[in-house]
């Protein structure tokens, strides 16, 4: 999707903010050499590799591969969305965002309307809790689930008293604001255009992001009623998939702890903290996604997940397990908790105490055990057909496991447990592949690159030398791979002299070539560290004489097959004549002198 802020904004936006100051605000560098570096803060590791570039404004991790601009790095490391990175780089520098004009503006801005509209209504929920005259239906609901005051006030909870309009009257002053609490998910609009309260009749859980923003509600009924809980719409600053319930209220503990625990229920939540326990979370109502398991282990190398011991319980735990399998990395873990049956953390917490629950955190099942548990399971472990079926049954899931010690041990793993050899185990799960196909890769990197990357590389890493280029810099002859798109950034940078490495990825973001651009970008390649003027000249010319040489070949291969129409004929000589020129041009005379 196209963004509504002009790509000119944000290469000036890139051009005044200081990438080391951002992400050094986050995560501490140090300066070594020419660039900053620190432990990455998007994979597990000992020996940093996170390295940042003032001069290119870049980031790039040769560890994990993570790489971008100050937006790219705020969008990874504080999950913003790009409007929100842009809205924070703008607010840092001091400088407001325009909005591209003459567009019409469908939605009120997600970054700055909504946020407001959702505080409000937070803070009338709250209001009606303590004042409306039926409080007291929802306070003694409170009271009945055993929740203490301080706690409620803690977690911001509310009351939507009965009615179709309290909200809509409340806050709904004209038009906008209806229209606003409409796209906050507040009021839901009928066929005749007017609007009605979505939440009515129940308690408000109000659902922060992990900065604290306000970005929806859970609603509980206080009777038996359909649907027990309502969650706010998905809307631009809600997104049910990634948002985890109470994560702003846990975070201070669970890095304190080390360790988070997730859980199923906004009343679980508030009934853990309420006894102690304040490094619980909630999913909202779905199952956990790799978003989720991500932004926690931003926070904390272990994650706990806490199910109903029953089979819908197995069943969920087994999701979450399958889900976390790519994103466990060397230093995470996971593990899971099972409860008695027909008890959630609620109701068991409050039955035997903060203390005898956080007892039971030391039977945890580690998450290879749950696996192989759970696989054993389906077979027989006694009967060769079926220790060959857990090796199947392994496989898929194991391939999944980032390569490293943990995929290693879980192998070994099953080579016991199926009495295979681990050498042929590795085979059989096509493991081994993987990492010859890696080597095959670093070894074509020490090769000399090609003419069009080196050139592409220099481009990027020193954006200025494309002032070196008289003229209309593009190659004209020649299907060259690769070619096209060292035409374009060089385009780009005659048009846009100034722009610094970091702005020129910012306009391939959506592209196809981003991943290549970023990678060259960050090459370590003694020719790019060494007289770049002098190299960018040699790998022009020599791409020119190739160019011409490439369309050269070209016309004299069809002349053999099929003979060159008289045109075709006189492009010939012309190119030969002009390769010749340029390989006799031991000056390069070309060239500009600056
Ligand atoms: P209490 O009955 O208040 O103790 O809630 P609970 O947390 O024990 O509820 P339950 O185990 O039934 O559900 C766990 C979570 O699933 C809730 O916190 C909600 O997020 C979600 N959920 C439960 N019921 C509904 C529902 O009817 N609709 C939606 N959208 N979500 C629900
Ligand atoms: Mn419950």
């Amino acid at each position: 999707m196209p963004s509504r802020i002009p790509e000119k904004f944000i290469d000036e936006l890139l051009l005044r903010v200081d990438i080391v100051e951002i992400i050094d605000a986050r995560v501490p560098l140090r300066k070594m050499g020419k660039d900053y570096k620190a432990c990455c803060p998007f994979h597990e590791e000992k020996t940093p590799s996170f390295t940042v570039s003032p001069g290119k404004q870049f980031y790039h991790c040769f560890g994990c591969g993570a790489h971008g601009s100050a937006i790219g790095f705020l969008m990874e490391y504080e999950r913003m969305s790009f409007p929100e990175a842009v809205e924070e780089l703008a607010g840092h520098a001091g400088i407001p965002v325009p909005k591209e004009q003459g567009e019409v503006r469908a939605k009120p801005d997600p970054g700055v309307n909504l946020v407001e509209v959702l505080q409000q209504a937070s803070r009338y929920y709250q209001r009606q809790l303590r004042e409306h005259p039926q409080a007291s239906l929802a306070t003694e609901y409170l009271k009945r689930r055993g929740l203490s005051g301080e706690i409620a006030a803690a977690f911001g909870l509310g009351y939507a008293p009965d009615g179709w309009s309290n909200l809509l009257q409340a806050l709904g002053k004209d038009a906008a604001a209806q229209e606003a609490l409409q796209q906050a998910g507040l009021l839901v609009k009928k066929d005749d255009s007017s609007y009605y309260d979505r939440f009515r009749g129940r308690v408000m859980f109000p659902i922060h992001d992990y900065r604290g923003r306000i970005i929806g509600f859970g609603g509980r009924v206080l009777q038996q009623d359909e649907p027990k809980y309502l969650n706010s719409p998905e809307t631009p600053l809600f997104h049910k998939g990634s948002e985890l319930y109470g994560l702003y209220q846990a975070r201070d503990a669970v890095k304190r702890e080390q360790r988070v625990l997730v859980v199923e229920g906004y009343m679980d939540v508030v009934a853990l903290a309420q006894f102690g326990i304040d490094y619980a979370v909630a999913t909202l109502g779905t199952a956990t996604t790799r978003e989720h398991l991500e932004r926690l282990f931003r926070f904390t190398p272990e994650i706990i997940f806490c199910f109903d011991g029953d089979r819908a319980g197995l069943e969920a735990a087994w999701r979450a397990l399958e889900n976390a399998l790519p994103v466990l990395h060397s230093g995470r873990q996971i593990g899971f908790l099972f409860l008695p049956e027909g008890e959630d953390p609620d109701s068991l917490v409050r039955k035997e105490g903060g203390a005898a629950f956080s007892a039971r955190l030391r039977q945890i099942i580690p998450l290879p055990d749950f696996f192989f548990q759970t696989l054993a399971q389906e077979v027989d472990l006694n009967r060769l057909d079926g220790r060959a079926k857990l090796a199947e049954l392994a496989r898929p899931l194991l391939s999944k496991l980032v390569p490293g010690v943990l995929q290693q041990m879980m192998i070994e793993r099953l080579a016991e447990l199926s009495r295979l050899e681990v050498r042929n185990l590795s085979q059989l799960l096509n493991l081994k592949q993987k990492r010859a196909a890696l080597k095959r890769g670093s070894a074509q990197d020490k090769r000399r690159p090609s003419l069009v990357r080196m050139a592409l590389a220099l481009l990027l890493q020193q954006p200025a030398l494309a002032r070196q280029l008289p003229g209309p810099a593009v190659f004209a002859p020649g299907e060259m791979p690769g070619m096209s798109l060292l035409n374009q950034v060089l385009q780009l940078l005659q048009a846009e002299p100034n722009l610094n490495t970091a702005a020129i990825l910012e306009r391939f973001r959506d592209s196809p070539h981003q991943p290549v651009l970023a990678k060259l970008a960050a090459w370590e390649h003694p020719a790019l560290q060494q007289d770049t003027r002098v190299e960018f000249q040699d790998v022009i010319h020599r791409l020119r004489v190739a160019a011409y040489a490439h369309e050269a070949e070209r016309l004299l291969h069809k002349s053999r097959l099929q003979g060159l129409s008289a045109v075709e004929k006189a492009d010939l000589c012309r190119l030969l004549d002009e390769k010749h020129q340029l390989e006799a041009s031991q000056d390069k005379e070309t060239w500009a002198t600056s």
